[in-house]
């Protein structure tokens, strides 16, 4: 019999395709997204699961699924499941590093020049017949090319940000839990800082460490203190690495620049500070969101999955320590 798995949201054909090859499939198509209760009924009897950033996999879900024997997220991060409780009832946990390096460190760069540029400010301004003609002085911004870019999180998508800095000519400096190899930085040029020293000589700090209690509000109103007065920050991680309320305090009153935000606190709801600011740029987590990257987050997750319903270890395995024991 072939192993039974749900699927939360929709996810692309090929991806179900090759699920079904393996498995009995439950696929939630119509993507709606399932109430907790609603998850764990269909979880009752299923063996993996293929869930995406929205669905909280938590003790009170896994204490609810007595067979599941794998999680495969559809995203790198994965701070929605409780890995340790998984890892206590032996239960696989799989995410999808390196295919969506390159689109949202794109996303990141997009939010930085579109804050540098005012560029969703003037699109508006346009729209709304505003235009009367050219002016030297209008709407001025400040330059990406050969500013100094602070990259908070050298994992590698914050690489793959440094990498496209050099063709701005920016200078790269990063902070991290600690500093990455030589060889990592030399192909980044980029130079380490202590987080005070980076928030302190950036023009552009951008944020692309992992969410988890320890980097819970990791940029407050302190921290935003330290930055340049004409500094612009750009979150493209998670929410809840910045205190979103602080921020809205910060860009009202001239503490930063501006800000370029894809990620919010308790999203999809955000600040409504926010919405009545104009120094901030705001997308709906759309970091990886182009066709082929989320093509691809669907088939690395499938893939997992099925690798470790067949006994396999599966590619990205987040906690290794399940299959040792
Ligand atoms: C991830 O993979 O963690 C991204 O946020 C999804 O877009």
């Amino acid at each position: 019999m072939k192993p039974k798995i749900i699927v939360t949201r929709e996810v692309f054909d090929d991806a179900i395709d090759h699920l079904k090859q393996h498995c009995e499939v439950d696929a939630n198509q119509t993507d709606i997204a399932y109430t907790p209760d609603a998850l764990a009924a269909k979880l009752v009897n299923a063996q993996g699961l293929m869930c995406a950033l929205t669905d909280r996999v938590d003790a009170t879900l896994i204490a609810r699924s007595p067979q599941l024997r794998v999680v495969a997220n559809i995203a790198v991060g994965y701070n929605n499941i409780d890995v340790p409780a998984c890892t206590a009832r032996g239960i696989q946990v799989t995410n999808t590093p390196g295919v969506l390096d390159d689109s949202t460190a794109d996303l990141a760069f997009a939010l930085m020049l579109a804050t540098a540029r005012r560029i969703t400010e003037v699109e508006s301004y346009i729209r709304k017949g505003e235009w009367t003609g050219w002016r030297l002085k209008q709407w001025l911004g400040v330059d990406v090319h050969h500013a100094t870019l602070g990259i908070i999180g050298m994992g590698r998508i914050g690489q793959a940000i440094a990498r496209r800095a050099r063709g701005f000519d920016m200078k790269v400096i990063y902070h991290n839990r600690k500093p990455v190899s030589p060889e990592i930085e030399a192909r980044a040029n980029a130079a380490y800082r202590s987080m005070d020293e980076l928030l302190a000589q950036a023009d552009f700090v951008i944020l692309q460490m992992p969410y988890s209690p320890e980097t819970h509000h990791l940029i407050g109103a302190a921290q935003m203190a330290k930055m340049k007065p004409g500094a612009i920050l750009i979150n493209s991680t998670r929410g809840g690495v910045v205190d979103d309320k602080a921020l809205v305090e910060a860009l009202k009153t001239g503490v930063i620049r501006a800000a370029g935000l894809d990620v919010f606190e308790g999203e999809p709801k955000l600040d409504a500070g926010f919405l009545a600011l104009k120094n901030v740029v705001l997308a709906p987590h759309i970091g990886s969101s182009t066709e082929a990257t989320r093509r691809a987050m669907a088939m690395t997750a499938a893939t997992n999955l099925v690798a470790a319903l067949n006994g396999d270890k599966p590619p990205n395995l987040v906690n290794a320590e399940v299959r040792n024991r």
